[in-house]
């Protein structure tokens, strides 16, 4: 495998956090699903968020958009509480935006359609909107499929779609709900190429991307935290948490290795 990433910010000035999550603890009918996590995410960094299926990763990230409320603790962005700041104002407010684990498109609308729909919303001038939309469509390369149904569309080009939607408003975060899943190697090494490039063109912009499977995100990752057993039981460069004995034991195993 090429480089991917030709450089890792491997120092972080603690100024520059972007959200902040305290105490989180929750529960879906009264079975814990995540206990006490703690935890910063810088501006400008690649975070990967890895753990086994159904360890709480997407329910994590529902917790930063807004799309659900921990039981227990407090999430902040820019120093702000926003714990109780509805899901529409985290992304209007605080440029939050998600790609979703499945879906994240309109199925029975066209790429362009989709990318209208959602520009509608997003970009108010016209003119804009149209720039805005085309610029998408050559970015992500999808020229081919512009009035392709979304679900007669591939994995990696619905993938690909459903990253443009939610760039189309220009987020200052851009959250990642397993995006490698189902895809192919080359559509993998694709997407990898594009998160770095979401890095490269704004560096102020924050990147959280989540995986059951540690090999794609780590090769682009700035740091990673691993969450098993209801908690982050590491949280540190790649090579701190490949060489952390406890991710090791818990998550990683033994023959583990990214290149
Ligand atoms: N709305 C819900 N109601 C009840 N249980 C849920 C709900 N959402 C998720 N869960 C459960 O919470 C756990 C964590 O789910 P999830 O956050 O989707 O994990 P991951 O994304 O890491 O696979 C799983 O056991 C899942 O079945
Ligand atoms: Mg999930």
């Amino acid at each position: 495998m090429g480089i991917i990433k030709k450089f890792r910010i491997t120092e972080f000035k603690e100024d520059r956090p972007k959200i902040l999550l305290k105490d989180i603890s929750l529960s879906f009918n009264k079975r814990q699903i995540l206990e006490n996590i703690n935890l910063t995410l810088r501006q400008g960094e690649i975070c990967g968020l890895l753990g086994p299926n159904g360890v709480g990763k997407s329910s994590l990230f529902n917790i930063i958009i807004g799309s659900i409320k921990p039981d227990y603790g407090k999430v902040f962005i820019n120093k702000m509480e926003v714990t109780n700041i509805p899901i529409f104002e985290r992304a209007l407010r605080f440029g939050v935006a998600i790609v979703p684990q499945t879906g994240g498109v309109f199925s029975d609308l066209s790429c362009f359609e989709n990318l209208k729909a959602i520009g509608e919303i997003v970009i108010k001038d016209s003119n804009e909107r149209s720039f805005q939309i085309e610029k998408m469509i050559a970015k992500f390369e999808l020229d081919a499929v512009k009035n392709v149904k979304a679900k007669h569309m591939s994995g990696g080009q619905r993938k690909r779609l459903a990253i443009s939607l939610a760039l189309l408003s220009n987020p200052k975060v851009v959250l990642m709900d397993e995006p490698f899943q189902g895809l192919d190697l080359l559509a993998c090494r694709n997407l990898q190429e594009t998160i770095v490039n979401l890095q490269t063109e704004n560096n102020e912009r924050l990147i959280l991307v989540s995986d059951h499977a540690a090999r794609d995100l780590l090769a682009i990752c700035d740091r990673a935290i691993i969450l098993a057993n209801k908690k982050i039981i590491k949280a540190g460069t790649v090579n701190e948490v490949l060489n952390d004995e406890i991710s090791k034991n818990l998550y990683f195993g033994d023959s583990f290795k990214i290149n």
